[in-house]
């Protein structure tokens, strides 16, 4: 069973109250509707999306959301903190607390920021062994030579981790400022990577996920939902 999913008999018997044999009537009848389609078969699989009716009574009907939005510096990507605002504090709608976050930024880092209530989704996107590519430009307090593409391309071990990290694409764009691609995310990791040339990261800005790039009309703080052929790009 996909994880997530679960099945009709056993999701109606918990939520009416009734058990597995007495769901079965209710389903032979045509009275259970999944997205709004008649379902009789007791181990069809639903997930936490399934809209699910019994007569006119709905009994589940939950949206999937995904958002991007232009994480301004400052802001920490988590969804509560007793200290720092976070970038739930600048969504302004009603279901923002349902929501996590996709792939975090440090707080003194900006740009293209997911957010997501699809768990199973933010998984997929996130999973080492999917190889979604971040794209980040990162300025740097000292001027850049060839020997970072090496030893970026190369990979660097993290004693800490005990793990050497996967190639890194680095383009060197203009003398302190480089593009840097990543399938990976480590704690701090391009700060890290940079740290071992005694390179400071003055400013660190995700421009992209995977086919997705941040959208340039939204300003630092503005989110909107993603698009269908956004997600659909996302997936692919
Ligand atoms: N690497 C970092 O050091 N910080 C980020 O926010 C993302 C990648």
């Amino acid at each position: 069973m996909a994880s997530g999913s679960q099945r009709l008999d056993r999701f109606l018997s918990r939520t009416l109250g009734i058990n597995r044999r007495e769901v079965k009537p209710l389903l032979a009848q045509g009275r259970i509707l999944v997205d709004n389609r008649s379902v009789s078969a007791a181990d069809h699989l639903i997930d936490e999306f399934s809209h699910i009716t019994f007569d006119a009574r709905v009994l589940q009907a939950k949206l999937p959301i995904y958002l991007m939005l232009h994480k301004p510096v400052g802001f920490l990507s988590a969804t509560t903190d007793p200290q720092h605002t976070t970038v739930i504090d600048l969504l302004h709608r009603a279901d923002k607390n349902d929501l996590h976050i996709v792939g975090r930024l440090d707080r003194g880092s900006s740009g293209l920021l997911l957010l997501t209530n699809d768990g199973r989704w933010s998984r997929a996107l996130m999973a080492p062994e999917h190889d979604v590519p971040k794209v980040y430009l990162v300025t740097l307090q000292n001027p850049l030579t060839p020997d970072y593409e090496k030893a970026f391309a190369e990979g660097m071990y993290f004693d800490y981790e005990d793990i050497t990290t996967r190639p890194v694409r680095l383009e060197i764009l203009e003398e302190r400022l480089a593009r840097v691609t990543l399938v990976e995310g480590r704690y701090h990791q391009i700060k890290r990577m940079f740290g071992r040339f005694r390179n400071p990261v003055l400013a660190l800005h995700r421009t992209a996920i995977g086919n997705l790039q941040l959208d340039p009309a939204l300003a630092p703080g503005q989110s909107r939902e993603l698009t269908a052929a956004e997600l659909k790009g996302l997936q692919g």
